[in-house]
């Protein structure tokens, strides 16, 4: 039986707290730094709020990167949003709920807002600088082979890099097919080889990037271990 909208969220949250678990291990001192591309209504920086203050007794920030804008002017963005998402964003609405709903959670004294698009903020960013990095923006193919080769640096020894809609791997779909949505920025397709729906453009950068990945429903990860970067063992 397909999983509901509430069981893939619930599964995605349970997996974002215990990333913040496996970098706040034996960590006492220095406040965990966590960085979101594509905060849209801030349920996921809600997500780490809630995985900071169970793991690492509220110490730690999170810097949010959204431009919070209509995508009208660059490419590639509107390929990722319906219309409504997209009029919600124009109106301003979506950042008036990012911020009601951070405050209303209590969330908003340990978030710093970056508003902007990620290639524009990222490379302003101290490199080593974050314990995580989660790419949840635009999943256009481009973008997030940008966002993940801007994110990169950025995560220190140790530190994660992560992100959300890795539905398909390269290895089960249909990779001709895969490549050709992806060229042409395919926003969220059907995958005749597994039957599913997913986003072409993760599902090539994710493997262009890393070759294979831990994944856990749909969300992946890589861990830095000075040069390299390894799978991921979560505690069950
Ligand atoms: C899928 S939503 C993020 C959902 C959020 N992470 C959550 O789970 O609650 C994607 C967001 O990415 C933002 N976005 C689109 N392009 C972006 C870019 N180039 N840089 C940063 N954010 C971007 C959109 O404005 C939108 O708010």
């Amino acid at each position: 039986m397909a999983n509901s909208a509430e069981q893939i969220v619930a599964r995605r949250n349970h997996v974002l707290r215990s990333f913040v678990a496996l970098v706040a291990n034996g960590r006492t001192q220095d406040p965990i730094q966590i960085l979101e591309v594509g905060s849209m209504i801030g349920e996921s920086a809600i997500v780490w709020h809630q995985g900071l203050r169970d793991h690492a007794a509220g110490r730690g920030r999170i810097t949010c990167v959204d431009p919070w804008a209509a995508y009208e002017g660059k490419a590639g963005v509107g390929q990722q949003l319906d219309n409504d998402q997209n009029r919600h964003l124009a109106s301003g609405e979506a950042f008036a709920d990012f911020q009601r709903n951070i405050t209303d959670a209590g969330a908003a004294a340990s978030i710093d807002i970056r508003r902007g698009f990620s290639d524009d903020i990222l490379p302003t960013l101290p490199h080593g600088g974050f314990d995580i990095v989660y790419i949840d923006g635009d999943h256009s193919y481009a973008q997030v082979r940008e966002d993940l080769a801007h994110a990169a640096p950025l995560v220190r020894d140790g530190g994660l890099l992560c992100g959300d809609d890795l539905e398909v791997l390269f290895a089960e779909c249909n990779q001709a097919l895969c490549l050709k949505w992806a060229e042409l920025g395919a926003e969220y397709v059907r995958d005749p080889a597994t039957g599913l729906g997913y986003h072409p453009g993760v599902t090539l950068a994710v493997f262009r990037h890393f070759g294979d990945v831990s994944r856990w429903g749909l969300t992946w990860a890589m861990q830095r271990r000075g040069d390299r970067w390894v799978k991921v063992t979560l505690a069950a």
